[in-house]
């Protein structure tokens, strides 16, 4: 870690020997009295505009190394420096310098951001936003003013530590605005709506390095909420927070042979709409499938997850249907709220939270409800690349998450650039796998590919709706931000106005 003012010297000889190497590409004007010859960067002039606590990860040292890693090794964006601002000044001196300089830059920050348009940063700044890691709870307890490199797991605690909570990916790895800034999903939607339906004001520093802040009256407003990544380095948001009610929640799992996908999936379509009822606010339905022989040396099991909030033992009405169906492994255990990541495998500590070097691609498609026929469909291709002894994806993963929707739907369609409210399960498989190559990581796009395919014609849709925040990086802006005419034509305009030249265009990039 290089601690500017003790290390300038050290950064000075540094910038000049990169500047000089040609490592980034030549910028003439760039250049002043003192600063390295023709064709370099000088990256001194940088420092010397940054705060006290930032810092800058030069290549070669563990800190940049462990800084550029991240979660899906497959399309990676490539940086030269990486820049740890600690204050919302070191962003815009950043993005100025970077414009300056002609270098792309690119704000990171749980760095499980898997979507392949990553890979077109092939040089430049990565803005690490750690350091913006502040929480500050409103004195009328009802909203959190959240920095922008603030993890889920920290927002949580802290929260949960006043006896608050809000909405926010369920996973403990990922940021607060990673998953936010695309709509975000997580346990509390069903009360509350998205993540980013959370969002009361924030600040951002644009394109051009201006800092502004945006409240609901704000043109970027709308698009900050589903389309965030093209528009803006946020650097902090007020976001709703509420008290808890429910702390206790409890889980059953049952887990059934891969014979049993159309009885599983009828049931999970079909429990409440054949009763005429409707989804229960309190109850959260997963679903995973995954190939692992001690349980079933043939097949990928189906595990399916009935999460109950409020209380120390799933209800027998939501479990009944399920025991009917004679699983292999029923098993039930309760705690609190903060328990969850832990016992659907995406806590701190998971494997998912880990950067093993495997590429993770995931294909996703949003559905209103299961095809039983499609299941099935999908299951056989599944079970077949999942099994065979020469297949590099046995610990693929097929996820199927059935949130509750009444905070989602309360909101209207049109009111954020989320163009999803309609849809109800959001279902994908991931193919992580160990990366050998470009041949390797095709066969996996294809049948990912295929996969998906499967379950959207049996979707009876006739728009591929994904979440940018699971995409492959192959769908169109249609697939991740809505094939409504007004939604593009919308997006285009924020985009024209805001971001003229594509700086924030990297992750899901509308134009
Ligand atoms: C195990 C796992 C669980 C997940 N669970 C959920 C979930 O429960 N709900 C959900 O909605 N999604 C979930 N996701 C998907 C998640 O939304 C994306 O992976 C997201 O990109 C992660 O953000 P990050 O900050 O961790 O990653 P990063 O790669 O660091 O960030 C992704 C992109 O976000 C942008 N960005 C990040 N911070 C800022 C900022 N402060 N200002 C401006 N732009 C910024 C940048 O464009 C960046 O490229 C999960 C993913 C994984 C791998
Ligand atoms: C999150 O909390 C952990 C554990 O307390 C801490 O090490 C880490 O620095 C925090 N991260 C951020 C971004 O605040
Ligand atoms: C990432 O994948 C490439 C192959 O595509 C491989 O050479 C490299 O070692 C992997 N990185 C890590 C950290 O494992
Ligand atoms: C094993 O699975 C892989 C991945 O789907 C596939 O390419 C390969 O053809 C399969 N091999 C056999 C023998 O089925
Ligand atoms: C699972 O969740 C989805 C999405 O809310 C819902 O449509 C479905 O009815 C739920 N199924 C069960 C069994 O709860
Ligand atoms: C379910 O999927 C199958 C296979 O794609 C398709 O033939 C059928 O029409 C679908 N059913 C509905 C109700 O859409
Ligand atoms: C920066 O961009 C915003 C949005 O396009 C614009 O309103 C503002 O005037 C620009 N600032 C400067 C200094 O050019």
């Amino acid at each position: 870690m290089y601690h500017l003012q003790l290390k300038l010297a050290a950064l000075l000889a540094w910038a000049a020997a990169v500047a000089c190497e040609g490592v980034v590409a030549p910028v003439p004007e760039a250049r002043g009295p003192g600063d390295c010859p023709p064709g370099g960067v000088n990256y001194a002039q940088l420092a010397a505009k940054l705060s006290k606590a930032a810092q800058i990860y030069q290549p070669g040292s563990s800190a940049f190394n462990a800084a550029v890693a991240r979660w899906s090794n497959l399309s990676i964006p490539v940086a030269n420096v990486v820049v740890v601002p600690s204050t919302e000044n070191d962003i815009v001196q950043t993005v100025k310098f970077a414009n300056q300089n002609s270098l792309p830059f690119l704000t990171t920050n749980g760095v499980h951001g898997s979507i392949t348009t990553l890979g077109a940063m092939t040089h430049g700044i990565e803005i690490l936003m750690s350091q913006l890691n502040r929480i500050a709870i409103a004195s009328d307890g009802k909203t959190a003013t959240i920095g922008g490199g603030v993890m889920s797991k920290n927002l949580t605690d802290a929260l949960w530590a006043a006896g608050k909570q809000t909405v926010t990916g369920t996973c403990e790895c990922v940021s607060y605005l990673g998953p936010g800034l695309g709509g975000g999903h997580g346990w509390l939607q069903g009360r509350y709506g998205l993540i980013s339906d959370q969002f009361v004001s924030m600040n951002v520093v644009l394109a051009n390095g201006s800092l502004i802040t945006i409240d609901q009256n704000s043109r970027l407003s709308w698009a900050m909420k589903g389309a965030g990544h093209n528009f803006g380095i946020v650097t902090s948001t007020t976001s709703k927070i509420y008290d808890i009610q429910h702390p206790n929640y409890a889980m059953a799992t049952l887990i059934f042979s891969g014979d049993q996908v159309e009885a599983v999936y009828r049931v999970a379509n079909e429990q409440w709409h054949s009763t005429g009822k409707t989804m229960p606010v309190n109850l959260i339905n997963w679903s995973y499938w995954f190939f692992d022989p001690t349980i079933d040396p043939q097949k990928p099991v189906i595990a399916m997850y009935l999460i109950q909030e409020g209380v120390s033992a799933v209800d027998a009405a939501y479990t009944q249907p399920f025991l009917d169906l004679g699983p292999i492994i029923n098993q039930a255990v309760s705690g609190t709220y903060r328990d969850l990541a832990a016992w659907t495998g995406i806590s701190l500590d998971a494997p998912p939270c880990q950067k093993t070097g495997n590429a993770n691609p995931r294909f996703p498609i949003y559905l209103k409800s299961y095809n039983t026929t499609a299941q099935r469909l999908v299951y056989n291709l599944f079970a077949q690349a999942t099994t065979n002894a020469s297949t590099p994806f046995s610990n693929a993963l097929f996820m199927f998450e059935g949130y509750p929707q009444q905070g989602v739907k309360a909101i209207s369609d049109d009111a954020t650039a989320f163009a999803y409210r309609a849809d109800n399960l959001l279902v994908a498989p991931l193919l992580s796998y160990k990366p050998t190559g470009p041949a390797l990581d095709e066969v996996a796009f294809k049948l990912g590919k295929q996969m998906r395919q499967i379950l959207y014609e049996g979707s009876g849709q006739t728009s591929l709706n994904t979440y940018v925040n699971y995409a492959y990086g192959d769908e169109t802006p249609l697939a991740w931000y809505g094939s409504d005419a007004w939604r593009q034509t919308r997006l285009h305009a924020l985009k024209g106005d805001f971001d003229p030249t594509g700086k924030f265009s990297f992750y899901g990039p509308i134009a």
